[in-house]
């Protein structure tokens, strides 16, 4: 009892601002200070989905518990160790415990997890989640940053520069509008800003996409003339960025096994001005590596089907958290063979990896599973100021969230081939350590169709199309580099 006392006490003073943690329990002179510390932290990190369930199952009312003692319970009852108190606190907490487990339990299924750990990434991005920034990335292949911006001055916009902070992104009203802080060719607009009825929409000139998912062409970054595959491909935008990057010139072999995606993905590179394509209706598990046509492929972005929990706005109730399991299994482990798998062709140098999932089975597990089978190939550190790191020892990749990036959640890892016993240039890489591999994927038949109509309209002169000169190979956009 008085661990929980003591704790709930704590959290008062944190709440106060009298202290920080570490000092207060320190300062409070309670015998077991590993444990009282373990607590305290573990409630803090928990704290949103405590509250939550305090309040649906209206714990406070019924006995008459303050906030935070209620808080260090129900941690310990339902995701500790289990209650270290007896007597009447213990009889009272047990008398809700069956309550108090099926509204954990349907939390998890509300917001698509399994596990309790995985809760945290998701209540936060709930509340969050139609507050997100209008992205709109510019299509280089049809015209130029600054011409959409004048055209979009001259409607009326106001254009306020570049965004020094990512505060900046989230500060948009009215028609303002910015460039973003770390992608060039991404502009940025208040939420819900609409861009379907739009020219520059319709004739291609702006494909809207959220800022995570333009992480992995950029960060790919292949070079004009490059033989590049994207494995799982439709509907497509990643592969028009990577023709944008490549400025038409080279080849993008890009393959879905979806043939009603694909031609949707077809009719949107048509609009987008995409040339360098070779689209396949084909099992990219079944493409053989060792053809001759694929001799001198040395980029792959690979964004395979996964469970989009991430995607703020597929975060409903689909599966029993059990079902719901086994699917993040299966996943997990079709991503994993399409990873190994693509690190068999021959030439290949660098590889992206990318999942809009929140799910650490999906993303550090598939990522360090493959590392640990494929010896010549080690991490890419990418973007050293990307607010989000992967998880534990994983911080060369990147994750998205509503919070820290103001994006849907995503995942993006680099993967390239070394000689063996060169050394690591990033930090040394360890197994990870984790508590514990279809398909949902980054747009729903809806929003698909959504984006089908073609538009044969000839873009005005002001938005004149654009003409790339033949550039010098660029390097990777990655730390170190
Ligand atoms: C996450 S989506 C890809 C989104 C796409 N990269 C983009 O940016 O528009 C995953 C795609 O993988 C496709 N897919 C699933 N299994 C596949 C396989 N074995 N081979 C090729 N494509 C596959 C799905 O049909 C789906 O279109």
């Amino acid at each position: 009892m008085a661990l929980y006392l003591k704790a709930a006490e704590i959290l008062d003073k944190v709440e106060r601002k009298e202290g920080a943690v570490k000092t207060l329990v320190y300062d409070s002179k309670f015998q077991n200070i590993k444990q009282l510390f373990a607590l305290v932290c573990e409630t803090q990190k928990f704290s949103p989905v405590l509250e939550d369930i305090i309040t649906t199952t209206k714990l406070l009312k019924e006995t008459k518990l303050k906030m935070n003692l209620a808080k260090v319970l129900v941690y310990d009852l339902l995701i500790g160790q289990g209650l270290k108190c007896g007597g009447s606190w213990k009889a009272m907490m047990m008398k809700h415990r069956s309550r108090l487990q099926s509204t954990l339990a349907r939390l998890k299924v509300q917001r698509r997890v399994s596990r309790n750990q995985d809760l945290l990434s998701t209540s936060s991005q709930q509340v969050e989640g139609d507050q997100l920034p209008r992205y709109v990335r510019v299509n280089t292949l049809k015209t130029t940053v600054g011409d959409v911006i004048d055209y979009l001055k001259r409607e009326g916009f106001s254009y306020q520069g570049q965004a020094s902070r990512l505060g900046d992104l989230t500060n948009l009203s009215g028609k303002t509008f910015l460039s973003d802080l770390h992608l060039p060719d991404l502009l940025v607009f208040p939420p819900k800003m609409d861009f379907h009825a739009h020219f520059l929409y319709q004739a291609g000139h702006i494909i809207l996409q959220d800022k995570a998912s333009c992480l992995p062409a950029y960060l790919l970054n292949p070079p004009e003339g490059a033989h590049v595959l994207d494995a799982c491909a439709a509907p497509g935008n990643k592969t028009s960025h990577l023709a944008a990057i490549m400025g038409n010139k080279g080849k993008l072999f890009a393959f879905d096994l979806d043939a009603k995606r694909l031609s949707t993905m077809s009719t949107l590179l048509l609009r987008a001005g995409v040339t360098c394509q070779q689209l396949a209706n084909q099992d990219f598990l079944k493409v053989n590596p060792e053809s001759p046509e694929y001799s001198q492929v040395e980029y792959i972005l690979l964004d395979p089907s996964c469970s989009g929990s991430g995607m703020v706005c597929l975060q409903d109730s689909r599966s029993e958290p059990q079902e719901e399991a086994g699917r993040l299994q299966a996943l997990a482990a079709f991503q994993l063979r399409c990873l190994n798998h693509a690190l068999r062709f021959p030439r290949l140098q660098r590889l992206v990896y990318s999942t809009c999932s929140i799910h650490t089975q999906e993303n550090e597990e598939v990522v360090a599973a493959c590392l640990q089978q494929n010896e010549g190939y080690r991490l890419v550190p990418l973007l050293p100021e990307w607010p989000e790191r992967g998880l534990e020892p994983l911080t060369q990749c990147l994750r998205a969230s509503t919070t820290k990036t103001r994006t849907h959640g995503f995942f993006v890892a680099m993967l390239e081939r070394h000689a063996l016993g060169e050394e690591e240039k990033g930090p040394q890489m360890r197994p990870l350590v984790c508590a514990t591999s279809p398909d949902v994927t980054c747009l729903s038949e809806t929003e698909v169709a959504a984006q089908e109509p073609s538009c044969t309209e000839t873009p005005p002169e002001r938005l004149k199309t654009k003409k790339r000169k033949n550039k010098k190979k660029k390097k990777p956009k990655a730390e170190g580099d």
